[in-house]
């Protein structure tokens, strides 16, 4: 098939869909890449980079757009500048990631309009076989290990214990939030940072994965079963509250909170008011990895990084892409092994425009968002019927 490899467009995004090695490996299996000029820039792979693992190179979109059968992105094409669908043919498929629940409902008109299939990468089901095809397991890893040094690098002291001559001076105590992907990746990377680590999550099966990791698991009386995908439900109020009353200590004595607490689709719990806040010693540090979905503390300003009452809040979109080439490797093994399981249940493009794919597998049928036009992900035509009734 022909593949085109997108130069991402939204501001402050470093990550590219393909890096070289995948592009090796795509080119290995007989496929042509196309890779737009500079789509590896943000992320230090240059054009002789894909050059030289036998990529072609084109300097505008049109040309990627004309003439590929699929198109890689990490954002959906056509999502910052409708103008860019123009060119782009009934029955190419699009890969890349996108917010069915949340993005704008008239981007997917404009997809349906166009005639083109649609994958998302976000919809990747929690099962086992398709765990190297995450792309959500693997962002949430390099947010998690990025949020610790966002934190360490504004603590106005050390994370480890350090015995000098001098004395001794302990170490920071980070609480962490949330104990998903990201959270276990955070507790992780401030252990080897030589911080007294806490944790807490609703989900109690984490509790032996926290203290596998060193740390210690807060004890608090509101835990609930996960959702059949491995998720965690919202909390009935008396429960929410409950937990607040049980955080409030652990998180002023806190000098770092990483929170992570998310529940899909819908706005991320408050776990720290500003009450904790105010209770926090000057100098510390929250950071909000919920920032996307309008944080875990009553101050974030999502986006922003901001200092309340002697408190740094920082809460960063696109923390991914603070460390864009790991990003980007870890991005483009997901995308490959989804896509070469794709072709392994028959993905084609006709050459009279038409995708060709069977739905029948759940790795498919769960990713597969628009089908030669047509919606076929429930979850999303409910939501755009609801927005047209
Ligand atoms: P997530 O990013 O949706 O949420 C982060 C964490 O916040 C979750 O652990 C959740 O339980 C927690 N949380 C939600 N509300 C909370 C509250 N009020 N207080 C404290 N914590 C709260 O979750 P993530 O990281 O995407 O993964 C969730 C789970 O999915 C994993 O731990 C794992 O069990 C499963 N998973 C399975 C995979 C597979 O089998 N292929 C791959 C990746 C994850």
């Amino acid at each position: 098939m022909k593949l085109g490899v997108l130069r991402e467009r939204a501001a402050g995004e470093r990550r590219v869909s393909l890096a070289p090695d995948a592009v090796k490996r795509l080119i290995g299996d007989g496929h042509t890449v196309t890779v737009q000029s500079g789509a590896g820039t943000g992320a230090l792979f240059d054009d002789a980079d894909y050059l030289s693992v036998g990529a072609d190179i084109a300097e505008d979109l049109s040309s990627i757009l004309t003439t590929s059968d699929v198109v890689f992105g990490i954002r959906g094409l056509g999502m910052d500048d409708a103008s860019d669908l123009q060119n782009v043919n009934a029955g190419t498929v699009l890969i890349a990631q996108v917010q069915p629940l949340s993005d704008d409902p008239a981007y997917y008109h404009r997809l349906t309009d166009c005639g083109v299939t649609l994958f998302n990468m976000g919809s990747i089901p929690r099962i086992s076989r398709s765990q190297s095809m995450d792309v959500l397991s693997s962002m949430s890893t390099v947010s998690g290990y990025r949020s610790v040094l966002l934190a360490a690098e504004r603590l106005p002291k050390f994370f480890p214990l350090f015995m000098t001559a001098a004395g001794t001076i302990p170490p920071a105590k980070v609480l962490v939030l949330g104990a998903g992907v990201a959270g276990l990746q955070a507790i992780a990377t401030a252990r080897r940072l030589g911080a007294v680590v806490q944790a807490f999550d609703t989900r109690p099966i984490v509790r032996e994965q926290v203290e596998s990791l060193g740390a210690s698991f807060l004890t608090v009386d509101v835990q609930t079963a996960q959702t059949q995908d491995g998720y965690a439900r919202a909390l009935a109020d008396d429960l929410h509250r409950r937990e607040l009353e049980a955080l409030a200590k652990p998180v002023a004595e806190a000098d770092v909170v990483i929170t992570t607490a998310l529940i899909p689709g819908q706005r991320a719990p408050i776990l720290i008011t500003t009450e904790m806040v105010r209770s926090m010693r000057p100098g510390s540090v929250i950071v909000d990895l919920a920032a996307e979905a309008s944080g875990n503390c009553e101050l974030t300003e999502p986006g922003e990084t901001v200092v309340r009452h002697g408190v740094t809040i920082a809460a960063p979109f696109n923390v991914p892409s603070q460390l864009p080439i790991p990003a980007s490797q870890l991005y483009a093994r997901n995308v490959t092994t989804f896509f070469q399981h794709c072709v392994s249940q028959g993905l084609a493009v006709s050459p009279s425009g038409r995708t060709e794919l069977d739905l029948s597998d759940e790795i498919v049928h769960r990713t597969c968002l628009i089908l030669n036009g047509e919606i076929v992900n429930e979850s999303l035509q409910r939501r755009l019927f609801a927005e047209r009734s």
